[in-house]
């Protein structure tokens, strides 16, 4: 029978720097990794000349040839267990020249030594404790050694300053010897800049292991709320896996899956000690599965049932300890029309008179399940409008003047609220509509003095983004509403508004205001003096 074996080709050895990104920082965690595998409790870095020396005070090199053996190790059965090591670390250095000095002995590794030359190992005299590399490289400053010396537990000196360690967790941290790690919740301001530095801005996703000073990350969120999650491996044995060789990312294997259960009930435990929370109803359950019992979550609603903030709609008000109970929640399963529907309830709710507060508040609907979430709703909602004035395109819908606007709204506790408001929005019948899309916005003539621009505006569409300034657009808005209400009102009406508009600058009480042809203006105060000016424009003409 003919076979056939695995083996490792003697190529891979001429590959075998390749394993690795070849960028400083990789350097430098393998090289502080070795140095902490051996026990060192100091590493002393020095930059000279373009030669970098990197000393520690570890056990030393026991057996020189495992250094060049790509794939064996000579750290105990404990390291193995723990750390998982590869044996490919040191030729992150290859094809660099490198002395290396330990245990009384030295050799030096040049291009074809990496490769598979023999090389030569000598005798030095006393090289003290630990061990000595040196190399070129381009210089291994402090800025760059500092964020992977910090969680190391080791005590780095770069050209004479030590760089800053800090503990990668707090007393405060979960043991999970099964994982050999230990897991802390924090909250994202809670903490320092080194986990920062490792950590995205952005997002809330992120898990951070700790690997004796090298961080990896991944993304996982376990609970709707932006917690941070660290892991710091503790050095027992473990399931938890890295990517070899250059350990930037987990290996999702049996341990990761048990890892990620790990963080997902210290979350639920943080969430508990902390007491409150907003979670949505299916994890509160969740929590209770994985027999950590939360209170229900904080009420958690807006009051009114639109939102938006280019404009913002009309604004409900909740009378100060007016109960949640008594608010109201849109059946929206019920309604036709549920867009307009949903603005009308709002617009009667800001805008009606009633003898007892009619208050519709949005809750998102992960939070149905909860007891306070449990409100009566509104089933139904009609609208009534009197007599048309007159209409017209104003922005992106049509604007109609009517004498007058009534909302009724129908709830599931048999309550009907009711009053006239200035403004409702309906769909038109098909036949009607204008443009496909385009609602019908119904004000009345008080709207114009009682409503802001911009409550008009939201429900004409508000803000478009992709044009000008919010600003600009909000004058062109303006203005075309100034026009539908010039006709509305009539031309002479919408004179006079408009001049008497102007005068609001005015100050002191006056009696009468004249003009002339000249643009000249007169104030009569009440006091009988008389304040005259003249328009420098036409002043100047004259002369
Ligand atoms: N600073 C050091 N002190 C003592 N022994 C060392 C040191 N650096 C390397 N060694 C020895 O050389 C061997 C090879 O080191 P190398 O970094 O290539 O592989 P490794 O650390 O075993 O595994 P990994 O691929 O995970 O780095 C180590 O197993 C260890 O026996
Ligand atoms: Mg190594």
């Amino acid at each position: 029978m003919e076979t056939i074996q695995a083996t490792v080709s003697k190529r891979l050895l001429s590959k075998a720097s390749r394993l690795f990104t070849g960028t400083l920082d990789g350097r430098i965690i393998e090289i502080l990794q070795n140095a902490r595998r051996a026990g060192a409790t100091e590493v002393t870095i020095t930059n000279e000349k373009g030669l970098v020396t990197v000393r520690d005070n570890g056990t030393g090199i026991e057996d020189f040839s495992k250094l060049l053996d790509l794939g064996d190790s000579d750290w105990d059965q404990a390291m193995e267990e723990a750390e998982d090591p590869a044996g490919v670390g040191i030729f992150c250095l290859a094809p660099r020249k490198v002395t290396i000095c330990s245990n009384g002995k030295k050799i030096v590794i040049s291009k074809d030594g990496w490769t598979g030359k023999p090389v030569e190992l000598t005798k030095v005299g006393d090289s003290g404790k630990g061990t000595v590399l040196t190399f070129a490289d381009e210089p291994w400053g402090l800025s760059q050694v500092k964020r992977h010396a910090v969680f190391s537990g080791m005590k780095v000196i770069v050209d004479g300053k030590t760089c800053p360690q800090e503990p990668f967790v707090s007393s405060r941290a979960a043991p999970h010897p099964e994982l050999g790690c230990r897991i802390e919740v924090r909250n994202r301001d809670h903490l320092n800049q080194w986990h920062n530095q490792w950590r995205g801005s952005y997002f809330c996703d992120d898990i951070l292991v700790n690997f004796h000073g090298q961080v990896v990350k991944f993304s996982y969120m376990p609970v709707h709320e932006c917690l941070c999650y660290l892991v710091d491996m503790t050095g027992d044995p473990t399931g938890i896996r890295m990517m070899l060789p250059a350990r930037t990312q987990l290996i999702q294997n049996k341990a990761f899956k048990a890892l990620k259960a790990a963080i997902e009930k210290e979350a639920y435990r943080f969430i508990q000690k902390r007491g409150g929370h907003a979670l949505p109803y299916e994890q509160y359950k969740r929590a209770a599965e994985l027999g950590i019992k939360l209170p229900e979550a904080e009420p958690t609603f807006d009051v009114g049932l639109l939102s938006g903030d280019t404009p913002e709609p009309i604004e409900v008000i909740k009378p100060k300890d007016f109960p949640l109970s008594k608010c109201y929640r849109m059946n929206s399963e019920r309604l036709e029309d549920r867009e307009n529907s949903i603005a009308n309830v709002h617009l009667l709710a800001a805008l009606g008179k009633f003898e007892e507060p009619f208050v519709p508040v949005s809750i998102s609907m992960t939070y149905d399940g909860y007891n306070w979430a449990k409100l009566p709703t509104i089933d139904k909602v009609d609208v009534k409008v009197g007599k048309e004035l007159g209409k017209n395109y104003v922005w992106s819908q049509v604007l109609i003047a009517v004498e007058s606007i009534k909302i009724v709204a129908h709830t599931s506790d048999g309550k009907v609220f009711e009053s006239d408001v200035l403004m409702a929005v309906l769909t038109p019948e098909r036949a009607e509509r204008p443009w496909y899309g385009a609602d019908h916005v119904y004000v009345t003539p008080e709207a114009r003095e009682q409503l802001n621009s911009s409550d008009i505006w939201y429900h004409l569409g508000g803000w478009n983004d992709e044009g000008d300034t919010y600003e600009t657009q909000q004058y062109q808005v303006e203005e075309e509403l100034e026009v539908f209400w010039s006709t509305i009102i009539g031309p002479g009406e919408y004179l006079r508004s408009k001049i008497a508009g102007s005068l609001d600058g005015i100050k002191g009480s006056w009696d009468n205001i004249t003009i002339d042809t000249d643009r000249t203006v007169v104030i009569t105060y009440k006091d009988g003096s008389k304040k005259t000016l003249k328009s420098p424009y036409v002043a100047r003409k004259k002369s």
